[in-house]
């Protein structure tokens, strides 16, 4: 039985890849991942110059998942070199996807220059943070030519391949990943965040997170992940980094069905910490065997086609 996803060229052993911003950039956190099951990993979103982000608190759980104002604060792509070596020099079998952000284009062509000289396989661009419009505006995610225009410019400087980081928060996320596409994007990365949103503390009279605002992730964000990739499957040819709400294994084969190749892994390691990896490829292959699929290839977008006529079914098979 076949678990391994060839993506953009690339061999991931599962279908496992950790979502950005949940492990840093840290070589030595993120090759734990790969040692406890995880087929890749994304860094964190890395910008030119390092940024602090914002002051504490800044990841929360609630009951429907996790609300986070992190703010991007990282050491900056400039600073990051050596994290990339120790990574690929310890997982050399496992792809490095390499986030990037910048405020401006100009910032992210110099970050993706600067990422041609790291050792690492594949490129993610934020477009879609949702808890930095104070200092930069509306994500590049949420316009069609904003994402047109970025992409292609990115396109222009680097030879790597390039996923596209897409945003919920948008009526028309079809018509956004085909101008990523047109413009050069190998793939896509569906989706960041949802919101912004607040929680308050009601014995504060005051919202928690020191943003007042955060991006929400998990089990909240599942049904809206799950959708944008489907109507993004529906829309475009490249492959899909399926993220969002994916927590057990059956999370992953509903992305997998909708049409996702990769799954991103984030909020479920709050949950599961790395246990969540091998969870997850297990229960995949359980389902698989179940079901006699031989290749996980074959669950790609299975939930497309003619809908069932449930007043067809037979109900009473006796
Ligand atoms: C604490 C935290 C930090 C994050 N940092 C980043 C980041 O730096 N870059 C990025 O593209 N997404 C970032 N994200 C979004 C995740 O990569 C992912 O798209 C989102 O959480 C949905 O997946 P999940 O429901 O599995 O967590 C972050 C999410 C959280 C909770």
């Amino acid at each position: 039985m076949n678990v391994s996803v060839d993506f953009c060229g690339l061999k991931f052993p599962n279908p496992t890849v950790v979502a950005s911003g949940y492990l840093g950039v840290t070589g030595a956190s993120l090759a734990r991942c790969v040692e406890h099951g995880s087929g890749g990993v994304t860094s964190k979103t890395l910008f030119l110059e390092p940024r602090k982000g914002h002051p504490n608190p800044t990841v929360l759980t609630f009951q429907g998942g996790v609300i986070n104002a992190v703010g991007l604060s990282g050491e900056g792509v400039k600073n990051a070199k050596h994290e990339f070596e120790v990574y690929a020099d310890r997982c050399p079998d496992n792809p490095m996807i390499a986030s990037i952000g910048g405020a401006t284009i100009e910032e992210l062509i110099e970050c993706a220059e600067i990422m041609n000289e790291y050792p690492i396989d594949m490129l993610e661009l934020n477009f879609s943070c949702p808890n930095v419009h104070d200092e930069m505006g509306r994500p590049f995610a949420c316009d069609p030519q904003m994402t047109a225009d970025a992409t292609a410019a990115i396109r222009k400087v680097t030879k790597k391949p390039i996923s596209v980081k897409l945003s919920p928060n948008v009526a028309n996320i079809g018509v956004i990943a085909k101008q990523a596409e047109a413009n050069g994007a190998d793939a896509l990365t569906v989706v960041n965040t949802m919101g912004p949103g607040m929680l308050i503390d009601i014995d504060m009279r005051r919202p928690i997170l020191s943003n007042k605002v955060g991006g929400v992730s998990g089990h909240a964000l599942k049904p809206i992940a799950l959708r944008c990739v489907y109507e993004c499957y529906q829309n475009v040819k490249i492959p899909i980094i399926a993220t969002g709400g994916i927590i057990q294994a059956k999370d992953a084969i509903e992305m997998l069905m909708a049409g996702g190749s990769l799954l991103g892994i984030g909020s479920a390691l709050i949950y599961y910490d790395m246990a969540a990896f091998d969870k997850i490829t297990d229960g995949i292959r359980d389902f698989m065997k179940k079901e006699g699929i031989n290749d996980i290839e074959e669950l790609v977008g299975m939930a497309h086609g003619d809908m069932i006529d449930h007043s067809k079914l037979d109900q009473n098979p006796d």
